[in-house]
């Protein structure tokens, strides 16, 4: 995993960045992942294969008649369990990465594009303000929009209702000489505790009834795997500001 911090300062005093300063605390947390990694991977793997039966089973009592609502919540239940087994393999194993040429507005727009009605359900409104030209990256167009929907989804549960999400692009010099793309999603939600900000990106760390807390672990990987980063600020006002950055192709 690479990491490279080229830093922006946080527009608020409450910031954190997701690359770490220290060498410890960041070891520490590759350890973390690797453990959870590789813990979580067997696990989803045994408990995706257990499901393949129970699943079938379910579906032969359906189909018998015998009495379907319960079996139906077990289905329904089941198909969650599947989902969250299926996404902690996405989180720990190996990805099959591959890297091509994008135009990333594209594929922000296709991940907006995948929650337009969850936006338009919430009366949310979109500011899309796209001014980094060109907008070429270097990237797995799956693992991005991953990552991407990710971000606007917690954005949109934090909002809850009436408000306003805004993606913005930026270009900007890298210290490296070249450039870099940076994707500004900010939400008028509640904005983050400063003690939760420095544990937002730890796998498992949620604190929504029915979060996994995966989705910033995860989008952080991909952000890693696309020599890129992630850092979050509060925007006084205005709730949270996530600054998703990645090498310009
Ligand atoms: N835009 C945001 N505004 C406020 N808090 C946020 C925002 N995005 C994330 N968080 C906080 O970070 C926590 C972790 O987010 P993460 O996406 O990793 O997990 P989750 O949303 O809780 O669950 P899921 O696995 O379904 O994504 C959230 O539970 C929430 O407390
Ligand atoms: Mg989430």
């Amino acid at each position: 995993m690479s990491s490279k911090p080229e830093k922006s300062s946080g527009s608020a005093a409450a910031s954190a960045s997701a690359s770490g300063h220290d060498v410890p605390e960041s070891l520490r947390r590759l350890d973390r992942l690797a453990n959870v990694g590789l813990v979580s991977a067997s696990l989803a793997h045994e408990i995706k294969n257990g499901l393949v039966a129970v699943k079938t089973y379910t579906e032969v009592l359906l189909e018998k008649g015998d009495d379907n609502q319960m079996t139906e919540l077990v289905r329904r239940e089941l198909t969650r369990i599947d989902g969250l087994a299926s996404q902690m393999l996405r989180l720990s194993a190996p990805k099959a990465s591959t890297p091509k040429t994008l135009n990333l507005h594209q594929t922000l727009d296709h991940s907006l594009r995948v929650l337009e009605y969850q936006l338009r359900d919430r009366f949310i409104t979109l500011q899309r303000d796209y001014s980094a030209s060109p907008d070429t990256v270097r990237g797995d167009e799956a693992q991005l929009q991953q990552a991407f929907m990710n971000l606007v989804l917690n954005a949109v549960e934090a909002i809850g209702q009436n408000g306003e999400l805004t993606v913005r692009t930026v270009l900007t010099p890298a210290a490296n000489g070249g450039q870099r793309l940076r994707i500004f999603f900010q939400d008028t939600g509640p904005g983050i505790t400063p003690e939760n900000l420095a544990r937002l990106f730890e796998p498992f760390f949620t604190t929504k009834k029915n979060g996994t807390g995966l989705g910033l672990a995860i989008t952080r990987r991909v952000a890693e795997d696309h020599q890129g980063d992630i850092e979050v600020t509060n925007e006084p006002g205005s709730g949270a500001v996530f600054i998703f950055s990645l090498p310009a192709a």
